[in-house]
């Protein structure tokens, strides 16, 4: 994507999203590749992804229904029963960015779609992604700066922490929550498990 293609973007988001929202999305763009810089991931997808991940996030609850329901991706489909309606902003998002931006790549696509929620297997885009917008720098909620503090030494460690966090808020707030948040917490709780595991049987050998 050259600068000028990027602007172009940039341009076609501005005309759909609110200005908050417009700032909000630069935002993430910035610390989201930076983020790929250093964990050696697309500069590029991850500014695309950026750029649209909120594309729908101003559209009423009942237009992103309506897309999630007459669609054939699965994502969507089954979102479209989710207890959180928020939430659909995320894979409705996706379905607009190829539909509307002509964007095909699998893995924008899902980042796209599970920066929301996440999801139980993620790569570092849709990791990237997710952690992007929850710590972009006009970030300040209690927890922020600790899952900032893991951004660059574990993109996972950092998505355990979200997450529990996340659910932890929602919970407290007697907010719906949307199972997909659930099992991706669970699935990060158990690598981290697995991997303190390894971590100790390598310490025995020694
Ligand atoms: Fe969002
Ligand atoms: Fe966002």
């Amino acid at each position: 994507m050259t600068p000028q293609e990027r602007d172009t973007l940039v341009g076609l988001v501005a005309g759909r999203v609110s200005k908050k929202r417009l700032e909000h999305t630069l935002r993430v763009e910035t610390l989201a590749v930076r983020l790929a810089r250093f964990w050696g991931v697309s500069e590029e997808k991850a500014s695309v992804a950026s750029l649209l991940h909120d594309i729908v996030r101003d559209e009423p609850d009942a237009a992103l229904l309506g897309l999630a329901e007459d669609t054939d991706d699965p994502l969507a489909r089954e979102m479209a029963g989710t207890a959180a309606p928020v939430v659909l902003h995320a894979p409705v998002g996706a379905l607009i960015a190829r539909r509307d931006f002509g964007v095909y790549d699998p893995q924008i696509l899902q980042a796209i779609a599970v920066h929301t929620t996440g999801a139980p297997h993620m790569d570092r885009l849709a990791m990237i992604m997710f952690l992007a917008d929850y710590c972009e720098s006009a970030r300040h909620f209690t927890g922020v700066e600790e899952v900032r503090s893991l951004l660059f030494s574990s993109l996972e460690a950092a998505m355990l922490r979200a997450l529990a966090q996340t659910l932890a808020y929602l919970r407290r707030h007697s907010r719906p929550v949307d199972s997909h948040t659930v099992d991706a917490a669970a699935a990060f709780a158990r690598l981290a498990a697995e991997d303190s595991q390894d971590l100790h049987e390598a310490c025995q050998l020694t």
